[in-house]
């Protein structure tokens, strides 16, 4: 067998099509806030993409690069500014943060309608209770992902590799509202591979470049790579996946890396911050 390639980007297209269409009903242009401290590479890189796609469907788009040394406090003063502020509509703090300063208070000191990363406790607990709120822009984009390529999650075993609060949990919390029945697996899961196996669905989102290998995974499942690994290539970096490319022989359909899920957390973010300007009642 070899996999149906599953690409983000006409998942992507799709996903900002409709962020674009409501838009056009809002009385005011939502303005997103992205924070970064520092300058690590991956971050700046980010970012940058965030703030270009934003403008790109016609949003305003702030970003505060603020030094590494900044304070926690003066984090936390201008999340405050920026709560109070009514033409404030997303803020997104990018993480990870320098290590001075600690992620909790940071997200939690986000106003949770304002929250477009849907990493504040009160949407976290609104994904896992079922009710309205912002979810977090990778599993949610994976979610979109698989409804645009007409593939359902109702009834079938979804085993999710990695319990990040970015991806892993919240990707469980999606995957059982969609009817899914659900196995997170970890780095202390044993026997990785006899879990795996048992997936109609299998996720990876654990940052190990090519830690899924063909004997892990069913005839003719579903594979979703959310990993993004740097590794040297003879002449220079490549980024690869958490699945090993000969996957594509076992799988029916499966994500590639680049190109596949990445092109996804961006739309859903703009989705989001569209969303949060509804909420906040524009
Ligand atoms: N760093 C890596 N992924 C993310 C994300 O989804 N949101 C934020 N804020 N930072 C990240």
């Amino acid at each position: 067998m070899s996999a149906r390639e599953l690409r983000g980007g006409p998942a992507a297209d799709a996903l900002l099509a409709d962020a674009r269409t409501r838009l056009s009903d809002l009385s005011a242009t939502p303005h997103l806030h992205v924070i970064r401290l520092g300058e690590d590479p991956a971050s700046v890189s980010y970012v940058r993409l965030k703030d270009k796609k934003a403008r790109e469907i016609g949003l305003h788009s702030t970003v505060h690069a603020l030094g590494e040394e900044t304070s926690e406090e003066a984090l936390l003063e201008l999340i405050g500014t920026l709560n109070h502020d009514e033409h404030a509509h997303g803020i997104l703090v990018q993480l990870p943060l320098p290590r001075h300063v600690s992620t909790e208070p940071v997200i939690a000191a986000i106003d949770p309608f304002k929250d477009v990363d849907g990493f504040h406790p009160s949407n976290v607990g609104s994904l896992w209770s079922g009710l309205p709120g912002l979810p977090p822009c990778t599993p949610a984009g994976v979610m979109a992902m698989l409804a645009h390529y007409g593939i359902s999650a109702a009834g079938r075993r979804a085993v999710i590799v990695g319990r990040s609060n970015i991806v892993g949990k919240p990707l469980a919390a999606l995957l059982l509202r969609a009817d899914a029945t659900v196995t997170i697996a970890h780095s202390r899961t044993p026997d990785l591979a006899q879990v795996t196996r048992q997936a109609d669905l299998l996720f990876a989102a654990v940052g190990r470049a090519g830690l899924i290998t063909p004997e892990m995974v069913q005839e003719g499942a579903v594979v979703v790579d959310v990993g993004i690994n740097r590794v040297r290539g003879p002449e220079r970096d490549r980024l690869v996946g958490d699945v090993h490319p000969d996957v594509a022989t076992v799988a029916s359909a499966m994500t590639p890396v680049p190109g596949g899920v990445g092109p996804l957390t961006v739309a859903q973010l703009l989705a989001n911050t569209v969303r949060a300007a509804e909420l906040q009642h524009y």
